[in-house]
């Protein structure tokens, strides 16, 4: 194996069918977006050791520094028995297998911070990214803070981020806790399927954000009030002025105590 990723045995993993593993790529998800607007559909893996311009949420940036894990799997939820409603409970899939990920493999305890982050340690270890390339597919676009560190980061970063290395104090074999994520996120997709919502049950458990005063900025909107946890949806509940809200879009700007 010459980089830190083998081909071949990410291809015998669940989801997979095919597999690009580069060394240097602009964003794993604009590429697992191109392949996923190709005629032919496979559900596609596309990981790089290095990833130069990767996108965050709305308009944000991803920075990635080296030794993080970058990748993007293409799926079309319909074949894996799931409904493109439900993206929301998806992307909260996604998060909870990155906690089993951790979990099992570091024995670490990630939190759920909506609407779709892994924080550990009260700062901010991964972050997911969901795209859809046409309709009926989906690109689910992950960053993990490995091995990188954030000297060369910008400075809000430096402050609230966290990498996995540094909370486990070990190297991180990024294969390994890839294939870990691939294997939970098989399962708790397969628990979505079958309608069961042990996923939401692990958010809810693990949610940062649950019982705090949060505010939530929708474009120029801020709304404060006390979270209420997540609903069976996976929207995020927010009591102001005595009634419980779900909000579906957004970012928590604040969380008090
Ligand atoms: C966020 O927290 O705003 C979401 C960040 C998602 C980053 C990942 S890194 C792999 C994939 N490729 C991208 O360009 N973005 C996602």
């Amino acid at each position: 194996m010459s980089g830190p990723f083998n081909a071949e045995s990410l291809q015998e993993a669940a989801l997979v069918e095919r597999v690009e593993v580069h060394q240097e790529l602009g964003s794993t998800s604009d590429r697992a977006k191109e392949l996923g607007c190709e005629e032919a559909f496979a559900p596609t893996l596309v990981v790089t050791d290095r990833q130069t311009a990767g996108r965050g949420r709305g308009a944000n940036r991803w920075h990635a520094g080296e030794g993080a894990l970058t990748f993007s799997l293409l799926i079309r939820p319909a074949d894996l028995g799931l409904v493109t409603e439900q993206q929301g409970l998806i992307s909260i899939a996604t998060a909870v297998a990155l906690i089993d990920a951790a979990r099992a493999a570091h024995g670490l305890d990630g939190r759920f911070k909506w609407p779709n982050d892994v924080w550990l340690n009260g700062k901010k270890l991964a972050g997911i990214l969901l795209e859809a390339p046409r309709p009926g597919s989906l690109v689910i676009g992950v960053g993990v803070n490995a091995n990188n560190r954030f000297d060369a980061a910008p400075v809000e970063i430096q402050a609230k981020a966290i990498s996995l290395s540094e909370a486990a104090s070990a190297e991180i074999d990024r294969q390994s806790l890839l294939l870990a994520f691939l294997a939970a996120l098989n399962r708790r997709l397969g628990q979505l399927a079958s309608n069961d919502l042990s996923p939401l049950d692990a958010a809810r458990a693990a949610c940062l954000l649950a019982d705090k005063r949060v505010t939530l900025l929708v474009g120029e909107r801020a709304t404060t009030g006390l979270c209420r946890g997540l609903a069976g949806d996976g929207a995020l509940l927010i009591e102001s002025v005595n009634a419980v809200v779900p909000h579906y879009a957004g970012s928590i700007i604040e969380i008090g105590d």
